[in-house]
């Protein structure tokens, strides 16, 4: 069966959401809204993360109201109407009279109906919390809602006087995965793997990039997935050196490695995996000795991954064995602990090895809390990334030149350790080159 999240695990964020809310308060949460991609063509809608994490409502042009305490109900949902011709063009529309059993809500108004009745349900809350900054048109909305009610005060009107960012109380939730979601988040995982384990067998010299990110997708699609996470990033040898490359136009050579940075989202939740592997079949002897190095860091880094530890000592664990590796192969030169101290490292490791992941593919929550890299705990997903650059350029000798490899695995923190959800993709040498060669021999 498909997993999916159950109306009951709405309710229960949102009531989880309200339980941390100060007394008198309010949350206004938007739907995210269609954007035009050129003149009258429209970008692929896909809900905003924070909204769909406490509704579970796909649609856009809508408003979620959390007021506890409201005697007429404490969850309100504003959405279309229905309406024949737009449902003609569009597909259907829930319609608010559908929306109170459908999500679970208690109330559910036409969205057109907004400015009459929602400063109404602001009216005499003190605090409004709400996702500030991310959709500007609607913080507008907002204020202006607020001046309408000031500008009744001499009548006995009580504006709000505070907004607060929603974010420290929903994205903290959000960073703790439920049982469902963490099913979810196991099938996208599964889903990727096989689109980077075909990609492998794909691959031949001479092909381009973006036949290999024809590849990944029709996997992704044929399986459920309805669209990627993130714009997958398919890099070819000097390519494969620029950290956010998605042109992916280029032909691949036989000689070069290439990088395939590429995860589906599924049901809203996102994978996110790299693999390297020789466009050849076969890793050069300079390719593989810094693969071998970043395979490493990954599983060091892996293996730092419990509940306990701070955020940061995987990162630790996979710049130490890229260090320790950049010297051994006189691409660093110098005592470990000072280059690491000095970030001289950064020229060939300049990001960091990971963020969480979740409904958005670099997901919410706070990396540091009391000014320290915070703990990880169970229910929390992390990407493990390290990853090695060589530029073409002064002190990286010839054979080592435009060679970038990045091994990224999505790793979930549990009671004892963890799960790495993404193990199924090959990245031992030899299992890589064992999943290259299966179509060619098949
Ligand atoms: N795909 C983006 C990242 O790895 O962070
Ligand atoms: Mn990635
Ligand atoms: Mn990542």
């Amino acid at each position: 069966m498909k997993p999916t999240i159950r109306p009951a695990e709405y309710r229960r964020r949102r009531a989880a959401l309200m339980s941390h809310m100060t007394p008198g308060s309010v949350a206004v949460v938007p739907a995210a809204t269609v954007r035009l991609r050129n003149r009258d063509t429209e970008y692929p809608f896909r809900q905003d993360s924070d909204f769909l994490y406490l509704t579970g409502f796909v649609e856009p042009d809508a408003v979620l109201v959390l007021a506890p305490g409201r005697d007429h109900g404490e969850v309100i949902l504003f959405c279309r109407e229905r309406e024949p011709r737009a449902e003609l063009y569009d597909g259907e529309r829930l319609g608010p009279e559908r929306a109170v059993d459908a999500l679970g809500v208690d109330d559910a108004f036409p969205v057109a109906d907004l400015d009459e009745i929602l400063p109404g349900m602001l009216e005499g809350r003190e605090r409004i919390y709400m996702t500030l900054g991310e959709y500007p048109d609607f913080d507008n909305k907002v204020l202006h809602w607020v001046n309408s009610i000031r500008a009744r005060e001499a009548g006995g009107a009580v504006p709000p006087g505070e907004f607060v960012a929603l974010k420290h109380l929903l994205h903290e939730q959000r960073l703790y995965k439920s049982a469902a979601e963490i099913r979810i988040m196991r099938e996208a995982a599964r889903i990727t793997c096989l689109a980077h384990e075909r990609a492998m067998a794909a691959c031949r010299p001479g092909m381009t990039e973006l036949a290999l990110e024809a590849e990944l997708l029709h996997e992704f699609m044929r399986h459920g997935a309805r669209s990627p996470a993130y714009p997958s990033i398919v890099g070819g040898g000097a390519n494969a050196c620029v950290l956010h490359y998605t042109d992916n136009r280029a032909v691949l050579r036989k000689q070069d490695l290439v990088l395939i940075d590429a995860g589906c989202e599924f049901e809203h939740y996102a994978a996110d995996v790299t693999r390297t592997f020789p466009v050849g079949g076969e890793f050069g002897r300079a390719q593989q000795a810094v693969y071998e190095i970043v395979l490493a860091a990954n599983e060091a880094a892996i293996a730092a991954c419990r509940p306990g530890i701070p955020f940061m000592a995987p990162h630790d664990a996979a710049v130490r064995v890229m260090v320790e590796g950049l010297v051994s192969l006189k691409l660093l030169r110098g005592d470990v602990d000072g280059l690491i101290e000095a970030g001289e490292y950064r020229r060939f490791c300049p990001h960091n090895t990971s963020h969480w992941l979740g409904s958005d593919v670099h997901d919410v929550g706070d990396y540091r809390v009391g000014g320290a890299s915070r703990q990880l705990e169970p229910g929390m997903v992390l990407t493990i990334e390290p990853g090695i650059y060589l530029p073409a350029a002064e002190g990286v000798p010839a054979r080592f030149r435009n060679l970038g490899v990045r091994i990224e695995d999505d790793v979930l923190i549990t009671r004892d350790g963890n799960e790495v959800l993404t193990e199924a993709a090959p990245k031992a040498v030899g299992d890589v080159v064992k999943a290259m060669g299966r179509r060619r021999r098949g």
